[in-house]
């Protein structure tokens, strides 16, 4: 069985995935948490993986969105690549889905050659994934802009993707909203 993975443009492909994450982050769950309240960026390209034709599970079974940004690190301007939404449907989870997506992503992250490193923001329960995919903590702070002006991003724990960079601390501004 063949696998699909394919990398789009993240507004003209978000009505095909909305119902993905509407499933895996249903909005009155999603209102209880701690990030319930927080305004993302649209993802810039979403990698999409189909669950293979011929099973009975077709259709969308993978997301992981891209964002391309140029923020500041301790006050330098620098671009960076992020990675968020990051869902598998539930009945297609432990095929790894997440992981070739994730792949594909950094793969695509990589291929921008401005991109010093990745970032991602996730909830303790996933950081173990992250940190078995070659993601690093990084331990200094990060903001981000949200309709009432520049906060401290504390939502989430931060992650970072080595390629020619290799921040663990300091200070980013994400110069924009968060994903
Ligand atoms: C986290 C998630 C994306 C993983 O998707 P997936 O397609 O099942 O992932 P893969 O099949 O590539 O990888 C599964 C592997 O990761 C492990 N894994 C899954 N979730 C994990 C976690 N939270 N912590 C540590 N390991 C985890 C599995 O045990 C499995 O390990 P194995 O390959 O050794 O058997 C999926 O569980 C999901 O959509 N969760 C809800 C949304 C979410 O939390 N997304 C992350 C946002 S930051």
């Amino acid at each position: 069985m063949s696998i699909e993975i394919d990398v789009l443009n993240g507004d003209a492909s978000w009505p095909v995935v909305e119902p993905l994450m509407q499933a895996v982050w249903p909005r009155d769950v999603v209102e209880k948490l701690s990030w319930g309240h927080v305004k993302w960026a649209h993802a810039d390209l979403r990698v999409l993986i189909d669950a293979p034709q011929e099973s009975a599970k077709a259709g969308l079974a993978c997301h992981v969105g891209i964002y391309f940004r140029t923020v500041t690190w301790d006050g330098r301007k620098v671009d960076i690549g992020g990675i968020g939404g990051v869902s598998t449907r539930p009945d297609c989870r432990g095929r790894g889905y997440a992981t070739l997506a994730l792949n594909a992503a950094v793969q695509t992250m990589r291929d921008h050659e401005a991109v010093r490193f990745g970032l991602l923001f996730c909830e303790p329960h996933n950081e173990a994934f992250y940190q078995a995919r070659g993601w690093h903590r990084f331990e200094g702070e990060v903001y981000a802009e949200q309709p009432q002006g520049r906060v401290r991003f504390d939502a989430m724990a931060p992650f970072v993707f080595d390629f020619t960079r290799k921040p663990r601390d300091g200070v980013i501004d994400l110069c924009g909203l968060p994903w």
